[in-house]
């Protein structure tokens, strides 16, 4: 038995009271989603089961039950508020996906500040921005990407404590840094959990946009309600399952669905602290015994390359569902899957900004590969028509996804840019900034962004970032970023440039300037291509022209060229 059960008899019955009942919440209690993932399991009886078995590099193990969930956190927050952040204040959390992470989270909201995380590859500038919009007030990290805090560190003045988990003492401490150790604090067993009400502040997770910098997404407390039901009823948790999220916590399917789903749930999650490979993916899975599995299309779409082979040489009877998310997931991968693992990953389509699952497929639905499915109970799900903004009744014809505005994990608005959140919205409809058809039976089919951003293997990229850092190279003199097609990826980036005088286009230009992106952005916003042009299109009114560009690299027909500069 799924726990959905019938998903007609949830939609007719459906409201979020559902998840409030479950969870003992009343409208006006106290609402903290650190409580709700620890402490209140603990209250359950289940203090002692697993909660989190970790992996990192080299095959180093820990395990935590959700007492030391419990008391880990308390003893972050304790530390955290000995340092004088209170509640509201921003405390990023920057580094790999180590066990702090997941604790640090669940100890930032429990002293009611905001956790910010971010993706521990992103370079300094990336980091920059995010830090810089959001004031933050701490930022938690370790030894190996505290030097990267230091360098825009004089930028900073929000920026008050630098907290260091693995400090070693090898080398002194430098300005403002200050060494944290988990393991060697003493736990905090009582902590006055601050008293944060459902439209309290909880997370701030940053997103990118075509234009402008990363925008901050707003979430509250009270997103725990639809993050706990749509774990319950898509991913199927139920008590014994062992559940593998693949998402790093930098972005939000690493804390909807990493952490809070999960947790609230009082299930045991795995984390893989390593690099992806097949073997090592597998490898972990069987040790693990891993029953339920979210990940994403790129990822699978790697295995798909490895090979059939390669999954035979695994145990991998535990499992029994999977989901995934991020981008598009191609009919073949859904096949594939069923056939080699004996049952198809499920797609599920959400956002940042949504908090939680919109689209999905569900345990006992009827799955058409390639399909986001259909909505969720009590979301209400349109295609609107472009240019009216009305919803367009007809099936299978082409339009912009959009959803009533009012579940409860829905972002609150964008850090201080309120007037962009304003634009998300048309005559009463939240606008996701995707095209999709919605067939007979009501199943969404993706079909692409509705504006530039590049999803490079389930990460946006906004290609303003990439050409503006680009410009602070020294032989760039314009650039123009786009989206390529890749076999794996689906998407990556590449970039048009000119040069300044006195640079000469060359393979080993090439090199150095990707490399300067990598470090700048992050290893994913790095282009995998660059072009070197004379002169890039623009319109007569200055503004160059990426639909040309990008057409070109997909083989699309052109359109309109009526603006461009030399006709
Ligand atoms: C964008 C949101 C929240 C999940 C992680 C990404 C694309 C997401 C699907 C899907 C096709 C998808 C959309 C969406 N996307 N899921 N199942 N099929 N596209 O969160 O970084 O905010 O990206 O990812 O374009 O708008 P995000």
């Amino acid at each position: 038995m799924t726990n959905i059960g019938s998903y007609d008899e949830r939609v007719k019955n459906f409201s979020w009271s559902i998840a409030e009942k479950e969870l003992d919440y009343k409208d006006g209690d106290i609402l903290n989603i650190g409580w709700y993932c620890s402490d209140r399991i603990c209250n359950m009886g289940k203090a002692g089961k697993t909660a989190m078995i970790w992996e990192g590099l080299g095959g180093k193990e820990k395990q935590y039950t959700f007492n030391d969930v419990r008391l880990h956190s308390n003893t972050i927050g304790h530390f955290l508020r000995s340092l004088g952040i209170n509640n509201s204040d921003r405390v990023c959390l920057f580094m790999d996906k180590l066990p702090e992470l997941y604790l640090g989270v669940l100890g930032i909201l429990k002293i009611g500040a905001v956790a910010q995380p971010l993706f521990s590859a992103f370079g300094d500038e990336s980091l920059f921005v995010r830090l810089e919009n959001a004031g933050t007030k701490a930022i938690i990290t370790q030894k190996k990407h505290a030097g990267k805090v230091q360098k825009i560190l004089d930028r900073l003045p929000n920026l008050e404590h630098i907290i260091i988990v693995d400090y070693d003492g090898k080398k002194p401490l430098r300005e403002k840094e200050i060494a944290f150790s988990l393991e060697d604090s003493k736990p905090v067993e009582k902590l006055d959990i601050y008293p944060t009400k459902a439209e309290s502040h909880s997370l701030l997770h940053y997103t990118s946009g075509t234009t402008g910098q990363p925008k901050g997404v707003k979430h509250v407390h009270y997103s725990l309600i639809s993050q706990y039901l749509t774990t319950k009823w898509v991913l199927d948790l139920q008590e014994d399952d062992i559940y593998w999220c693949t998402a790093d916590p930098g972005w939000v399917t690493g804390t909807s669905y990493g952490i809070f789903g999960p947790w609230s749930l009082g299930v045991t999650i795995c984390v893989l602290d390593t690099g992806f490979s097949a073997d090592s993916w597998y490898q972990f899975m069987e040790k693990n015994k891993v029953s339920m599995w979210y990940s994403a299309p790129t990822a699978i779409r790697s295995l798909m390359k490895a090979g059939d082979e390669a999954v035979k040489k695994y145990d991998l009877s535990a499992l029994r569902h999977l989901a995934s998310v991020g981008e598009p997931l191609n009919a073949e991968a859904v096949i594939w899957s069923g056939k080699v693992f004996g049952k198809p990953f499920l797609d599920t389509y959400w956002q940042t900004e949504t908090g939680s699952m919109m689209l999905t497929n569900f345990p006992g639905m009827k799955i058409k590969p390639g399909s986001m499915g259909k909505a969720f109970p009590g979301i209400t799900a349109v295609i609107l028509d472009p240019e009216t903004f009305e919803p367009i009744t007809s099936p299978n014809k082409p339009g912009l996804i959009a959803f009533q505005p009012g579940w409860p994990a829905m972002m609150r608005t964008y850090w201080n840019n309120d007037e962009t959140y304003q634009t998300k919205f048309k005559n009463g409809w939240y606008l996701a900034g995707d095209r999709s058809t919605i067939d007979q039976d009501g199943y969404f089919w993706f079909i692409g962004r509705d504006d530039d951003v590049i999803n490079t293997g389930g990460h946006l990229i906004s290609p303003f970032e990439v050409e503006s850092a680009l410009l602070e190279h020294e032989a760039v003199a314009e650039s123009a970023v786009v989206a390529k097609p890749d076999e794996v990826n689906m998407e990556v980036v590449k970039a048009f440039v000119t040069l300044n005088p006195g640079f000469q286009a060359s393979d080993v230009l090439e090199l150095k300037i990707m490399n300067f992106i990598r470090k700048k952005l992050s290893p994913l916003a790095m282009p995998q291509e660059i072009e070197y042009l004379d002169k890039l299109p623009k319109t007569r009114s200055g503004k160059i022209m990426r639909r040309l560009l990008h057409a070109q690299e997909w083989g699309e027909e052109i359109g309109d060229t009526s603006t461009l500069e030399d006709d």
